[in-house]
């Protein structure tokens, strides 16, 4: 067991720097022929069969209303040679300015939703809304991922994990303990 330093208080509102889920994703939606792209750092799987995912969607931010009108979005998951543009992405508004273009990414269209999947990405879950009920409350969007591309390799990518305060770590270290779980559970 490591020895642990003693704990001090810590502003509730910073819990989100610890409890990352990550990895960051960008979300591209479209809706009447327009199309955006938001970086999201916070989300989290609430089912796997259906493929459910939760996420918080700031009502601020223009694809808010893309994605609720269009009631479906692509969520993409950038590697960290994309981090440059994850972080621009975050940082400006669809509402005034194409993202697609002004970051050079690709927009591929999607099988099953409106929204393109982003070409870059190492991979794309297209997803349609499965239920808004605590959108109102919330800002929270329950999706169904209906479709999934992911690229063959590599097995273990790159991606990006947000911290909060512009840090971003990148995973490095993995342990397969499978052979350590006594049950077959589909974890
Ligand atoms: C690393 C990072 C993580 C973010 N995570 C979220 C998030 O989980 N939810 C959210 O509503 N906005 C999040 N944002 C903010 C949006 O990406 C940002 O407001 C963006 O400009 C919205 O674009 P849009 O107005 O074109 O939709 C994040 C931004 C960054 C840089």
């Amino acid at each position: 067991m490591p020895a642990r330093t003693a704990k001090r208080d810590f502003p509730v509102v910073n819990a989100r720097q610890i409890l990352e889920p990550g990895p960051v994703v960008l979300v591209s939606s479209a809706w009447r022929g327009k199309t955006d792209i938001m970086t999201m750092g916070w989300h989290t799987m609430m089912e796997f069969t259906p493929s459910l995912m939760g996420c918080v969607i700031a009502s601020s931010n223009n694809s808010f209303g893309m994605i609720l009108k269009s009631g479906s979005c692509v969520v993409n998951v950038p590697t960290y040679d994309l981090a440059d543009k994850v972080v621009g992405i975050g940082d400006c508004s669809g509402a005034d300015t194409d993202k697609f273009a002004k970051f050079g990414l690709t927009p591929v269209p999607a099988k099953k939703v409106e929204a393109p999947l982003i070409k870059e990405c190492f991979a794309s879950f297209e997803c349609e809304i499965a239920d808004k009920r605590l959108v109102k409350t919330y800002n929270f969007f329950i999706l169904k991922i209906v479709k999934a591309h992911v690229a063959t390799s590599p097995k273990r990518p790159k991606t990006l994990h947000y911290h909060g305060e512009g840090v971003f770590s990148v995973p490095g270290t993995y342990l397969d303990l499978h052979k350590r779980f006594a049950r077959k559970q589909n974890l």
